[in-house]
């Protein structure tokens, strides 16, 4: 039982908390050309741009619909134009708003801008990032208002929610012995605080907080982020050097391709050192668990689904099947090894039947979204035929009903 003494200090502090002071607007910044330059690595290790960009593709404008359960945000504009940007904002009031999930005026941010993840960056990345942001072309755009629930639109009802999941402050500096240790720990860093990683691979409780099984997989969009702490007990067990090639081009030979959100991920990583990604790599082999549960066979009498490999013959053998130039001289990998076929979640392949996979730069391969084409029916069918025949693994249970949610809620 909470006291009542507790409820009532607990309140006080987040009406403290809502209570936040504007900071005063300033008239001009200088660029540090080393800042700005060190800037754009540490705001692609963000992907600041990725929910920033606006929905015609302006970088930084805003305006990206965020869709959450309590309703659709509006990611804001960050280039520096002064009306309608960040352009009058001090370094203290960015720094703020990063650490503490507070706007220049004083009002409170919702988390769906991950704050309590970049609250753990250094104050170099955070000055870095405020350099780079400065020095982009300033552009005039207000972006939508927010359209949520009622008690939501209220925002210092948000003091009670920082409450519990911010834990403001930078990363404390880890021990450390070895470069392999420094690997490590560079590598938790990135991903606890500009990687994000857990905002989408962590699973979120009602109210929208991370779970205490940090890694063990979530939900985004429709999509399953899978769990980053069984990597080793996927049908090939990932390895680093396996984990950073997946990174850096969105593509694992051993696994299969990134789609949904996380390829805007992977894009982006693409841009950063590689020794970043490396890093990160070595602190996701650090983390995981010691012995995942093995993937259970299907059991013979469950294998041949003859409705769904004749409409896979029709739809997707030209492309998927072992003889098909996209597995042969494309070099791309079966779909027996993807985690959206073996795993326990038909969400992926569900959203890449529907939705498609977009061109894949520089090798000239693309997947047309199926969503117009085949009936709830047959994409169960052949999801069926995947699952069992190529995955070897027992049909999904409640199929059905889970390709009409998703054709419900993303594909309409
Ligand atoms: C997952 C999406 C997402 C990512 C990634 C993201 N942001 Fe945001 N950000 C938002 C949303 C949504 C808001 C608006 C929140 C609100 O209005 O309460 C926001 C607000 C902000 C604000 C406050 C602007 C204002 O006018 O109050 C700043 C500053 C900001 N973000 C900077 C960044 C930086 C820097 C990065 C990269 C390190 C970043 N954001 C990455 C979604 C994101
Ligand atoms: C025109 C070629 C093409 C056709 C037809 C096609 N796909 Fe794909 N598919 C792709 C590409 C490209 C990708 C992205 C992965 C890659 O680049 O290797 C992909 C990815 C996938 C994935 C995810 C694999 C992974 O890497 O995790 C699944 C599952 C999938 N397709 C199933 C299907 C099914 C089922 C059909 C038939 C309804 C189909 N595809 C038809 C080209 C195609
Ligand atoms: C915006 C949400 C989002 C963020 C942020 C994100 N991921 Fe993902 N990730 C996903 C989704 C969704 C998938 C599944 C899609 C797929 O497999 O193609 C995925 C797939 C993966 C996979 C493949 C897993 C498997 O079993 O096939 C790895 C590895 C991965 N992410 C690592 C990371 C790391 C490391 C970070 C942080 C640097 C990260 N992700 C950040 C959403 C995200």
């Amino acid at each position: 039982m909470i006291g009542l003494g507790t409820l009532a200090a607990g309140g006080i502090a987040a009406l403290a908390w809502a209570l936040q002071p504007a900071i005063a607007p300033i008239k001009t910044t200088t660029h540090n050309a080393q800042l700005v330059s060190q800037g754009q690595r540490i705001v692609a290790l963000g992907d600041c741009m990725v929910c920033h960009s606006s929905a015609t593709g302006l970088p930084y404008a805003g305006g990206l619909p965020l869709r959450t359960p309590f309703g659709t945000i509006y990611s804001t504009n960050i280039t520096p134009d002064p009306e309608t940007g960040i352009g009058a904002w001090s370094l203290e009031a960015f720094r703020r708003a990063v650490r503490h999930g507070i706007s220049r005026d004083g009002h409170l941010l919702y988390p769906a801008f991950p704050y309590i993840h970049y609250t753990r960056m250094t104050d170099q990345d955070i000055e870095a990032a405020y350099a780079y942001l400065m020095s982009r072309t300033p552009v005039r755009y207000t972006p939508p208002t927010n359209e949520l629930l009622l008690p939501l639109r209220f925002r210092p009802s948000l003091a009670f929610w920082n409450l519990l999941y911010l834990h403001p402050g930078e990363e404390p500096a880890a021990a450390v012995a070895t470069d392999s240790d420094r690997q490590i720990a560079r590598g938790r860093y990135l991903v606890d605080s500009l990687g994000h990683c857990a905002s989408c691979h962590t699973e979120l409780n009602p109210i929208g907080g991370e779970s205490k099984t940090l890694l063990g997989g979530g939900s985004v969009d429709g999509w399953e982020a899978p769990a980053l702490t069984t990597l080793v007990g996927a049908k090939v067990p990932w390895t680093a050097k396996q984990l950073e090639n997946y990174l850096r081009t969105g593509l694992s030979a051993e696994h299969g391709a990134a789609k949904g959100p996380m390829r805007a991920v992977t894009e982006r990583l693409s841009e950063v050192p590689r020794e970043d990604v490396q890093a990160i790599a070595s602190y996701i082999m650090s983390v995981q668990l010691p012995h995942p549960a093995p993937l259970q066979p299907a059991i013979p009498s469950q294998l041949h689904t003859t409705e769904g490999a004749t409409l896979f013959a029709a739809a997707c053998a030209s492309c998927h099947s072992a003889s098909a130039p996209m597995s042969t001289t494309g070099k791309r990998p079966s779909l027996a090894l993807s985690h959206s076929v073996v795993g326990d979640n038909p969400a992926n392949l569900i959203q890449t039947m529907l939705g498609g996979a977009p061109w894949v730069t520089q090798s000239a391969v693309y997947m047309p979204p199926f969503a117009d084409v085949l009936t709830d029916e047959q994409i169960v069918s052949i999801a069926q035929y995947v699952r069992v025949d190529i995955g070897k693994r027992p049909p999904w249970p409640e199929l059905s009903s889970k390709v009409a949610q998703a054709r419900k809620e993303i594909h309409p």
